[in-house]
């Protein structure tokens, strides 16, 4: 899977989405045959190299593999449940901790495990009165101050289906719950959910529209978001403290960024780094020098965040490569730049080692003597 593709808005997107594959990592020759090559054949081999770098490898760290296996379980749970809303899921975390990724892969590998297990159903029958088209998985990205209207719209973009533009509302919604039911879909992943307006007035109607949405369809919703809690989406109107049956009937995750204060927490950090260092086409590059002596530097560099890390990787190869470094040095990393929020969690992290490095003297008045 390509992780670099826009967020598909319509099935055919999505069904691209899951069988695009990265740029493949290309053979290393020798040192001494990279070294004799033409500068066209160099240059074509580096282009292909950066091109891997670019991309970068997917990691599925502990986190995605466990809510992983819970999402398949609750599918499983939820399938052949009688009529009646079934229990989602609400993964709730900060930007740049990897939940998109990790709600599409779980996607992809759900309906990736349907065609290969169940390929019949995925046949179109042409003959019949209306050509049924299988569709398991509906995926909606949303954008900036989403009504519900507009949802029910982005679900019928995505399955394709023509309404009249003067369609209102309800008209939109009972199009896709039948549509929905006849496609077959099995989980809707809402993205984003935190853009779906809930002011005071909209949100009360946002919350009864996702709870209708649920409600009539035998499709298992999981949610993505940054403060969904707390910011109004599954609470009635504005009285945050009392839970909505959408919050009720939906177990909450949270996703936050890599912590490296236990041991535990420092190994499964030091795992991250090391699948992406395993991805590396660079001749100099010391196997395994990235996880033994930069993890504190790496975690500082981005404050935990996967999108950081992988940022400051990919570049950093790139950079190893334009400039002949040919590995991933602490110099190298020191001429890449990260996103913002990063560097001012670098700028702390150094200060505070700084400080506690170079204590303020005990008595404040007295100069410190230097060592003659
Ligand atoms: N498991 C992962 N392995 C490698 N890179 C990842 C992973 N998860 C996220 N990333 C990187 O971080 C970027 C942002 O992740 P994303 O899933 O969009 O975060 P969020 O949705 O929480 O804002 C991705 O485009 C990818 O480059
Ligand atoms: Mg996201």
């Amino acid at each position: 899977m390509h992780p670099g593709l826009a967020e598909p808005a319509t099935k055919e997107e999505w069904r691209r989405y899951l069988t695009a594959t990265p740029p493949p990592a290309p053979d290393m020759p020798s040192p001494t045959e990279y070294h004799d090559m033409s500068s066209v054949a160099r240059a074509q081999f580096n282009r292909a190299r950066k091109a891997h770098h670019s991309a970068g490898v997917l990691v599925r760290t502990p986190d995605i593999e466990r809510l992983h296996y819970e999402l398949h379980r609750r599918l499983d749970v939820n399938r052949y449940q009688p009529a009646g809303a079934r229990r989602g899921k609400v993964i709730d975390g900060p930007p740049t901790t990897g939940k998109s990724t990790l709600v599409k892969l779980f996607a992809a590998d759900y309906e990736n495990e349907l065609r290969e297990t169940e390929p019949e159903r995925f046949v179109t029958d042409e003959g019949q009165e209306f050509v049924r088209d299988y569709v398991p998985v509906v995926y909606i990205s949303i954008q900036a101050q989403t009504t519900p209207k507009d949802l029910s719209i982005a679900i019928a973009d995505f399955l394709m289906q023509p309404y009249r533009k003067s369609a209102t509302k309800s008209e939109i919604t009972t199009l896709v719950l039948r549509a929905m039911r006849i496609v077959g879909t099995e989980l809707v992943i809402i993205d984003d959910a935190h853009f779906l307006d809930v002011s005071l007035k909209e949100g009360k109607v946002a919350n009864d529209h996702l709870k209708y949405l649920a409600n009539y369809t035998a499709a298992t919703f999981v949610y993505t978001g940054h403060d969904l809690e707390e910011g109004g989406l599954f609470l009635e109107g504005s009285a945050k403290s009392r839970a909505t049956q959408t919050a009720g009937r939906n177990d909450l995750h949270r996703v936050t960024p890599f912590s490296i204060g236990t041991p535990a927490q420092a190994k499964e950090w030091v795992g991250v780094i090391a699948s992406m260092e395993a991805a590396l086409l660079l001749y100099q590059h010391q196997p395994g020098s990235l996880t033994r002596h930069h993890g504190r530097y790496l975690h500082e560099r981005t404050g935990g965040s996967i999108a950081s890390l992988s940022s400051l990787i990919r570049e950093s190869a790139i950079e190893a490569v334009n400039s002949g470094a040919e590995a991933i040095t602490r110099e190298v990393m020191d001429r890449v730049t990260v996103d913002k929020s990063a560097a001012e969690h670098f700028e702390k992290a150094t200060k505070l080692r700084t400080r506690k490095r170079n204590p303020p003297p005990a008595r404040p008045g007295r100069a410190v003597e230097a060592p003659a």
